[in-house]
Protein backbone atom coordinates (compact mmCIF):
# COMPACT_ATOMS: atom_id res chain seq x y z
CA UNK A 1 0.00 0.00 0.00
CA UNK A 2 1.22 3.41 -0.53
CA UNK A 3 1.62 5.71 2.21
CA UNK A 4 1.16 8.89 -0.01
CA UNK A 5 -2.01 10.19 1.65
CA UNK A 6 -4.62 11.50 -0.18
CA UNK A 7 -6.18 15.21 0.73
CA UNK A 8 -8.25 16.00 -2.29
CA UNK A 9 -9.85 14.01 -4.90
CA UNK A 10 -12.21 15.13 -8.29
CA UNK A 11 -13.67 12.24 -10.24
CA UNK A 12 -15.25 12.75 -13.76
CA UNK A 13 -15.99 16.55 -12.78
CA UNK A 14 -18.30 18.28 -15.49
CA UNK A 15 -19.85 21.29 -15.34
CA UNK A 16 -21.56 23.73 -18.20
CA UNK A 17 -22.92 27.53 -18.06
CA UNK A 18 -25.98 28.45 -19.37
CA UNK A 19 -26.35 32.01 -20.81
CA UNK A 20 -28.71 33.41 -22.82
CA UNK A 21 -29.49 30.26 -25.41
CA UNK A 22 -25.92 29.11 -25.07
CA UNK A 23 -24.58 26.25 -23.26
CA UNK A 24 -20.49 26.50 -22.47
CA UNK A 25 -19.21 23.27 -21.77
CA UNK A 26 -16.37 24.37 -19.65
CA UNK A 27 -14.95 21.03 -17.68
CA UNK A 28 -15.87 17.63 -19.34
CA UNK A 29 -14.60 15.35 -16.77
CA UNK A 30 -11.71 16.19 -14.84
CA UNK A 31 -9.78 14.07 -12.92
CA UNK A 32 -7.02 15.04 -10.16
CA UNK A 33 -5.62 13.90 -6.70
CA UNK A 34 -3.38 15.99 -4.28
CA UNK A 35 -0.81 14.84 -1.90
CA UNK A 36 -0.40 15.96 1.42
CA UNK A 37 2.02 18.54 1.55
CA UNK A 38 2.02 18.56 -2.41
CA UNK A 39 1.71 21.85 -4.44
CA UNK A 40 0.32 21.46 -7.81
CA UNK A 41 0.08 23.98 -10.69
CA UNK A 42 -3.37 24.47 -13.14
CA UNK A 43 -2.45 26.05 -16.29
CA UNK A 44 -4.00 26.91 -19.39
CA UNK A 45 -5.55 29.46 -21.72
CA UNK A 46 -7.46 32.42 -20.25
CA UNK A 47 -11.15 31.46 -20.55
CA UNK A 48 -10.19 27.83 -20.34
CA UNK A 49 -12.17 26.68 -16.68
CA UNK A 50 -8.64 27.20 -14.64
CA UNK A 51 -11.16 29.01 -11.78
CA UNK A 52 -14.38 27.20 -12.11
CA UNK A 53 -11.90 24.05 -11.45
CA UNK A 54 -10.76 25.63 -8.71
CA UNK A 55 -14.13 26.92 -6.94
CA UNK A 56 -15.25 23.28 -7.55
CA UNK A 57 -12.54 21.68 -5.71
CA UNK A 58 -13.32 24.36 -2.67
CA UNK A 59 -17.31 23.55 -2.23
CA UNK A 60 -17.66 27.43 -3.95
CA UNK A 61 -19.62 26.09 -6.72
CA UNK A 62 -20.97 22.59 -7.41
CA UNK A 63 -20.40 20.53 -10.26
CA UNK A 64 -23.22 19.43 -12.54
CA UNK A 65 -22.13 15.77 -12.05
CA UNK A 66 -18.76 14.02 -10.65
CA UNK A 67 -17.51 13.53 -7.45
CA UNK A 68 -15.15 15.47 -4.92
CA UNK A 69 -13.58 13.54 -1.40
CA UNK A 70 -11.82 16.11 0.65
CA UNK A 71 -10.07 13.80 3.89
CA UNK A 72 -12.25 11.16 2.49
CA UNK A 73 -15.37 13.46 2.95
CA UNK A 74 -17.51 13.29 0.09
CA UNK A 75 -18.16 17.12 -0.21
CA UNK A 76 -21.20 17.05 -2.79
CA UNK A 77 -23.30 15.30 -0.09
CA UNK A 78 -22.92 17.79 2.79
CA UNK A 79 -26.10 20.14 3.15
CA UNK A 80 -25.25 23.86 2.68
CA UNK A 81 -24.63 24.80 6.04
CA UNK A 82 -22.38 21.68 6.68
CA UNK A 83 -20.45 22.69 3.35
CA UNK A 84 -20.03 26.15 4.85
CA UNK A 85 -18.31 25.19 8.11
CA UNK A 86 -16.47 22.27 6.07
CA UNK A 87 -14.77 24.63 3.31
CA UNK A 88 -14.11 27.07 6.17
CA UNK A 89 -12.24 24.82 8.17
CA UNK A 90 -10.81 22.98 5.34
CA UNK A 91 -9.69 25.37 2.96
CA UNK A 92 -7.54 28.76 2.77
CA UNK A 93 -8.11 30.93 -0.34
CA UNK A 94 -5.83 33.50 -1.97
CA UNK A 95 -7.09 35.20 -4.83
CA UNK A 96 -5.60 37.75 -7.55
CA UNK A 97 -7.11 40.55 -5.95
CA UNK A 98 -6.48 39.67 -2.17
CA UNK A 99 -10.07 40.74 -1.36
CA UNK A 100 -9.27 42.31 1.96
CA UNK A 101 -11.74 44.12 3.69
CA UNK A 102 -10.45 47.81 3.16
CA UNK A 103 -11.49 49.52 6.58
CA UNK A 104 -10.37 46.61 8.91
CA UNK A 105 -6.58 46.29 9.91
CA UNK A 106 -4.82 43.36 8.76
CA UNK A 107 -4.90 41.54 11.72
CA UNK A 108 -8.69 42.23 11.71
CA UNK A 109 -9.04 40.55 8.23
CA UNK A 110 -6.93 37.22 9.61
CA UNK A 111 -9.42 36.82 12.49
CA UNK A 112 -12.30 36.98 9.98
CA UNK A 113 -12.24 33.01 9.40
CA UNK A 114 -11.51 32.03 12.67
CA UNK A 115 -14.40 34.44 13.84
CA UNK A 116 -16.93 32.83 11.54
CA UNK A 117 -15.90 29.35 13.00
CA UNK A 118 -17.30 30.58 15.99
CA UNK A 119 -13.95 31.51 18.23
CA UNK A 120 -13.81 33.95 20.59
CA UNK A 121 -12.57 37.35 19.82
CA UNK A 122 -9.36 37.20 22.03
CA UNK A 123 -8.73 33.96 20.84
CA UNK A 124 -8.81 34.63 17.03
CA UNK A 125 -6.91 38.11 17.61
CA UNK A 126 -4.45 35.71 19.32
CA UNK A 127 -4.10 33.37 16.26
CA UNK A 128 -4.16 35.80 13.90
CA UNK A 129 -1.52 38.22 15.32
CA UNK A 130 1.03 34.84 15.84
CA UNK A 131 0.09 33.98 12.36
CA UNK A 132 1.10 37.37 10.97
CA UNK A 133 4.21 37.72 12.97
CA UNK A 134 5.33 34.27 12.99
CA UNK A 135 4.95 33.29 9.18
CA UNK A 136 4.37 35.91 6.91
CA UNK A 137 6.67 38.13 8.68
CA UNK A 138 4.33 41.38 9.02
CA UNK A 139 4.48 41.55 12.92
CA UNK A 140 4.76 45.33 12.04
CA UNK A 141 2.11 45.52 10.13
CA UNK A 142 -0.60 44.41 12.25
CA UNK A 143 -2.29 47.29 12.65
CA UNK A 144 -2.04 48.36 9.46
CA UNK A 145 -5.16 48.81 6.64
CA UNK A 146 -5.20 46.94 3.05
CA UNK A 147 -4.55 50.19 1.68
CA UNK A 148 -1.94 51.05 3.75
CA UNK A 149 0.23 47.89 2.86
CA UNK A 150 2.62 47.58 -0.20
CA UNK A 151 0.33 44.76 -2.85
CA UNK A 152 3.35 42.05 -1.87
CA UNK A 153 2.56 42.80 1.78
CA UNK A 154 -1.39 42.39 0.76
CA UNK A 155 -0.96 39.10 -0.17
CA UNK A 156 0.99 37.88 2.77
CA UNK A 157 -2.11 39.08 4.82
CA UNK A 158 -3.88 37.27 2.53
CA UNK A 159 -1.75 33.89 2.31
CA UNK A 160 -2.16 34.43 7.04
CA UNK A 161 -5.69 34.77 6.27
CA UNK A 162 -5.59 31.68 4.29
CA UNK A 163 -3.97 29.58 6.90
CA UNK A 164 -5.13 31.16 10.48
CA UNK A 165 -7.39 28.03 10.33
CA UNK A 166 -5.16 25.56 9.62
CA UNK A 167 -6.32 24.25 6.51
CA UNK A 168 -5.85 20.64 4.97
CA UNK A 169 -5.40 22.95 1.49
CA UNK A 170 -4.85 25.81 0.04
CA UNK A 171 -6.05 27.15 -3.26
CA UNK A 172 -4.60 29.61 -4.84
CA UNK A 173 -6.01 31.77 -7.73
CA UNK A 174 -3.13 33.68 -9.87
CA UNK A 175 -1.78 34.58 -6.25
CA UNK A 176 0.59 36.83 -7.63
CA UNK A 177 -0.45 37.83 -10.96
CA UNK A 178 -0.80 41.39 -9.55
CA UNK A 179 2.52 41.58 -8.36
CA UNK A 180 5.97 42.89 -9.78
CA UNK A 181 8.43 40.59 -10.47
CA UNK A 182 10.41 40.65 -6.72
CA UNK A 183 7.51 40.94 -4.93
CA UNK A 184 6.20 37.53 -6.58
CA UNK A 185 9.14 35.73 -5.98
CA UNK A 186 9.21 36.40 -2.58
CA UNK A 187 5.65 35.60 -2.54
CA UNK A 188 6.30 32.23 -4.01
CA UNK A 189 9.47 31.77 -1.48
CA UNK A 190 6.73 32.02 1.63
CA UNK A 191 4.45 29.93 -0.17
CA UNK A 192 7.64 26.85 -0.34
CA UNK A 193 8.69 27.99 3.17
CA UNK A 194 4.98 27.43 4.57
CA UNK A 195 4.45 24.31 2.90
CA UNK A 196 7.96 22.79 3.94
CA UNK A 197 7.23 24.00 7.84
CA UNK A 198 3.13 23.33 7.90
CA UNK A 199 2.61 20.44 5.48
CA UNK A 200 -0.58 21.87 3.66
CA UNK A 201 -1.44 20.71 0.21
CA UNK A 202 -1.75 23.70 -2.58
CA UNK A 203 -3.64 23.89 -6.10
CA UNK A 204 -2.31 26.77 -8.05
CA UNK A 205 -3.71 28.44 -11.00
CA UNK A 206 -1.13 30.21 -12.69
CA UNK A 207 -0.36 31.65 -16.07
CA UNK A 208 3.36 32.15 -14.43
CA UNK A 209 5.75 29.04 -15.91
CA UNK A 210 8.41 30.35 -13.20
CA UNK A 211 5.93 29.67 -10.31
CA UNK A 212 4.73 26.33 -12.25
CA UNK A 213 8.06 24.97 -12.53
CA UNK A 214 8.55 25.27 -9.66
CA UNK A 215 4.88 23.11 -8.61
CA UNK A 216 5.75 19.09 -7.89
CA UNK A 217 3.11 18.86 -10.54
CA UNK A 218 1.70 20.57 -13.40
CA UNK A 219 -1.47 20.07 -14.43
CA UNK A 220 -2.49 21.60 -18.04
CA UNK A 221 -6.63 22.29 -18.45
CA UNK A 222 -7.29 22.17 -22.38
CA UNK A 223 -10.74 21.41 -23.76
CA UNK A 224 -12.60 20.45 -20.80
CA UNK A 225 -9.95 17.89 -19.44
CA UNK A 226 -6.49 18.09 -17.23
CA UNK A 227 -3.72 16.41 -17.92
CA UNK A 228 -0.13 16.22 -16.49
CA UNK A 229 2.46 18.03 -18.33
CA UNK A 230 6.25 18.42 -18.01
CA UNK A 231 7.58 22.07 -18.97
N1 LIG B 1 -21.03 32.38 -13.98
C1 LIG B 1 -20.76 32.17 -15.27
N2 LIG B 1 -21.75 32.18 -16.20
C2 LIG B 1 -21.50 31.96 -17.51
N3 LIG B 1 -20.29 31.67 -17.99
C3 LIG B 1 -19.25 31.64 -17.13
C4 LIG B 1 -19.43 31.88 -15.73
N4 LIG B 1 -18.22 31.78 -15.10
C5 LIG B 1 -17.34 31.50 -16.09
N5 LIG B 1 -17.94 31.40 -17.30
C6 LIG B 1 -17.30 31.07 -18.58
O1 LIG B 1 -16.61 29.84 -18.39
C7 LIG B 1 -15.35 29.86 -19.04
C8 LIG B 1 -14.25 29.54 -18.03
O2 LIG B 1 -14.10 30.63 -17.13
P1 LIG B 1 -12.96 30.64 -16.00
O3 LIG B 1 -13.14 31.90 -15.24
O4 LIG B 1 -13.00 29.38 -15.25
O5 LIG B 1 -11.64 30.69 -16.93
P2 LIG B 1 -10.10 30.77 -16.49
O6 LIG B 1 -9.40 29.60 -17.10
O7 LIG B 1 -9.99 30.95 -15.03
O8 LIG B 1 -9.61 32.10 -17.24
P3 LIG B 1 -8.51 33.23 -16.80
O9 LIG B 1 -7.17 32.61 -17.02
O10 LIG B 1 -8.80 34.35 -17.75
O11 LIG B 1 -8.80 33.60 -15.38
C9 LIG B 1 -15.22 31.22 -19.69
O12 LIG B 1 -15.56 31.09 -21.06
C10 LIG B 1 -16.23 32.08 -18.97
O13 LIG B 1 -16.74 33.07 -19.81
MG1 LIG C 1 -9.42 32.55 -13.81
Amino acid sequence: MSDIQTVLEGHSLRKSYVSGSDTIEVLKGVDLTLARGEIIAVVGPSGVGKSTLLHLLGALDKPDSGEIYVDGVDVLSLSEDDISAFRNKRFGFVFQFHHLLPELTALENVMIPCIIAGMKPAQAEKLASEILINNVGLGGRLEHRPRELSGGEQQRVAVARALVMNPLVVLADEPSGNLDPDSSKSLHDLIWELRDRLGQSYVIVTHNLDLARRCDRVLKLFDGVVEEVKI
